[in-house]
């Protein structure tokens, strides 16, 4: 079926016209040619035949039909490839099931939706009055009228209506609160979710607009809400899946065969601006398998640009080795403690290019970082930092890059290689026991998150600071929830930001933080609960807790019974129903 339609489609465009929209083509003979879009090159040796309607990169491995161009330039797959030459070609695609088209329709209106609010965005913050404190702040920052454009960055005003007023005329409430750009409020009626903030759209790989992320003018920060605000969950948009910059930065990831990764927006903009553009963000996030599998499809080399705090190097391990386990290699940026890549360019472009000129291995990276911060006679955090190295070496694939770092590892702490071996059979990681947690998503577990999520979003909630702490009963969540209650104890704050916890928990706990609870805290803000809401939700997940491990613990102590019984253990048996019973009195 999808064959008939190819065919048609085939006949329909030509590669001449449908490669030109890329590059410039050359006449030559019967064909043409162009430098390849492929590669760096100085001579073009990328032909296209108009006759045979195919094209070969005679520098490199690719060749194919007009479908296979779109899939190796766009980076997609075949189906995606359809979709987009049947949108150009004005042939339907056939053969979707009728609910799966109203789905497709939906989301067709959902877009539209995200694309005319990132225009209205992008007009106001043109407009001569309207937009005038905005532009100010942004060409403060560094940016210029052609990053605004690239990006089609925008501006929200304070106002409730300002963009539901002019959306409604168009769409159905509904529709337009589906997209997340507007929130439904108490007497029903809708009204904007981003105000007062700079808006930057977020886009898929084709450009198309799929969320927003707002960055507060900062004249307008009364510290309630967060610097950045971003559209929830919705059909278009998934934070685990979308990569900023992706759009812009995906041609210039293949040329130059590398992608940076920053922490935010900003970088990745002003990153364009110092002539470096294979550079995409995670958007308030973990970067995802997705996000790296997404990456594999341009390049495999990956460079790191976080931030140079603890927090940032458990992130960088965390990312290192999940690409590298995926078979990219990862390098390390070492940017100076407190800036960011948006800081280096504007203060000086050079600095950001010369930085990442200096980008090491991840190992090496994390070697110096050790050396450099490790006082030689701290043992315990000497082997601290070991058993994190050996877990990262472990996952290396090539078993050359393996040697070599062991080999390298061996010498620098002065240890016989052997003995870096056998310690690294023991070690365990941290992306083990986070993938543990997730995968046991007993309902225990998944409470237990739940609960420290709900302690994050609101550390002065009496209830949950007065849990016992054995309901945990998984440790490291244990751990974690005993160490942001007594700091939340010590310290009385209306939210608590994950940066804050960097200071207290350790780098593994922070991992896992961040890999755990923070999905579960970005969904609490999205949905905005009511301050009734909320203790509700704590109230119900606290009992269901309290019930889940009062019944654990019951099931558990007859299962111990009836093993005593079994083997005849009388003592045993007395003791376990004492333990029965005082834990029965006390539960009830
Ligand atoms: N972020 C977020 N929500 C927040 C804070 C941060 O989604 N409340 C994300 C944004 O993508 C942000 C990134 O985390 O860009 C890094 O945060 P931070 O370093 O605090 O912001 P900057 O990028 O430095 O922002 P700016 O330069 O505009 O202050
Ligand atoms: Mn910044």
């Amino acid at each position: 079926m999808n064959n008939e339609v190819k065919d048609l489609i085939k006949q329909k465009l030509d590669i001449v016209d449908i490669i030109s929209e890329y590059i410039t083509l050359i006449p030559a003979g019967a064909n043409y040619k162009a430098l390849s879009p492929f590669r760096n090159e100085k001579s073009p040796s990328f032909i296209v035949s108009p006759e045979l309607q195919i094209y070969k990169d005679f520098g490199g491995d690719k060749a194919g039909d007009i479908f296979q161009f779109i899939m190796d330039i766009e980076g997609v797959d075949f189906r995606e490839a359809l979709q987009i030459l049947s949108e150009k070609s004005g042939i339907p695609l056939t053969g979707e099931s009728s609910k799966q088209s109203y789905h497709e329709n939906n989301k067709k209106v959902l877009m539209s939706i995200l694309e005319d609010s990132a225009r209205i965005y992008h007009t106001i913050l043109s407009h001569k009055t309207y937009g005038d404190k905005a532009r100010m702040y942004l060409y403060e920052r560094g940016l210029t009228d052609e990053l605004i454009t690239l990006f089609t960055i925008g501006f929200a005003p304070q106002g409730y209506q300002t963009l539901t007023k002019k959306l409604i005329t168009k769409y159905r409430p509904e529709d337009i609160e589906a997209t997340g750009m507007s929130i439904r409020g108490k007497e029903n009626h809708i009204y904007d979710r981003f105000r007062g903030r700079i808006m930057i759209p977020i886009q898929n790989i084709l450009g198309k607009v799929v969320g927003f992320t707002g960055r507060i003018l900062p004249e307008y920060d009364d510290g309630q809400m967060g610097k950045y605000v971003n559209s929830p969950q919705t059909i278009t948009y998934d934070k685990s899946k979308v990569l900023f910059g992706l759009a812009q930065a995906k041609s210039a990831i293949k040329k130059q065969k590398r992608v940076i990764l920053v922490e935010g927006q900003m970088d990745v903009i002003m990153s364009h601006k110092a002539g470096v553009p294979e550079v995409v963000a995670v958007s308030g996030t973990a970067l995802t398998e997705y996000h790296i599998t997404l990456l594999l499809r341009y390049t495999t080399q990956f460079i790191l640009a976080f931030d140079n705090d603890s927090a940032g190097i458990a992130a960088c391990l965390r990312a290192a080795s999940l690409i590298t386990q995926k078979g990219g290699v990862v390098q390390v940026i070492h940017i100076s403690q407190g800036k960011d890549a948006a800081d280096l360019v504007r203060e000086n472009p050079e600095l950001w290019k010369q930085s990442i000129d200096k980008a090491e291995h991840f190992i090496e990276y994390y070697l110096h970082h050790i050396i450099a911060t490790i006082s030689p006679e701290d043992i315990p955090a000497k082997n601290k930092a070991l058993k994190q190295l050996l877990q990262w070496i472990q996952v290396i694939n090539d078993p050359i890059a393996k040697n070599h770092y062991i080999k390298k590892l061996a010498d620098l702490l002065h240890m016989p290689e052997k003995d870096i071996y056998s310690k690294m059979e023991v070690a365990e990681s941290s992306a083990d026991i986070s993938a543990h947690i997730k995968s046991s998503d007993s309902p225990g577990i998944k409470l237990q998150k739940h609960i420290i999520a709900y302690l994050l979003y609101k550390p002065e909630n009496h209830d949950i600071l007065i849990l016992d702490q054995s309901l945990f009963t998984q440790p490291i969540l244990r751990e974690l929830f005993i160490k942001i209650r007594d700091y939340c104890v010590k310290h009385s704050s209306k939210k608590l930001s994950l940066s804050e916890c960097k200071h207290f928990v350790s780098e593994e706990e922070y991992a896992i933080l961040e890999d755990l609870l923070l999905p579960i805290f970005y969904q609490i803000e999205e949905m905005h609960p009511s301050e009734e809401q909320t203790q509700q939700t704590i109230q119900e997940n606290i009992q269901l807790l309290t019930t889940h491990y009062q019944s654990s613990v019951r099931k558990a102590l007859l299962k111990k019974l009836k093993e005593a019984k079994q083997v005849g253990d009388k003592d045993t048996v007395q003791d376990i129903l004492r333990k029965y019973k005082s834990f029965t009195n006390n539960n009830t």
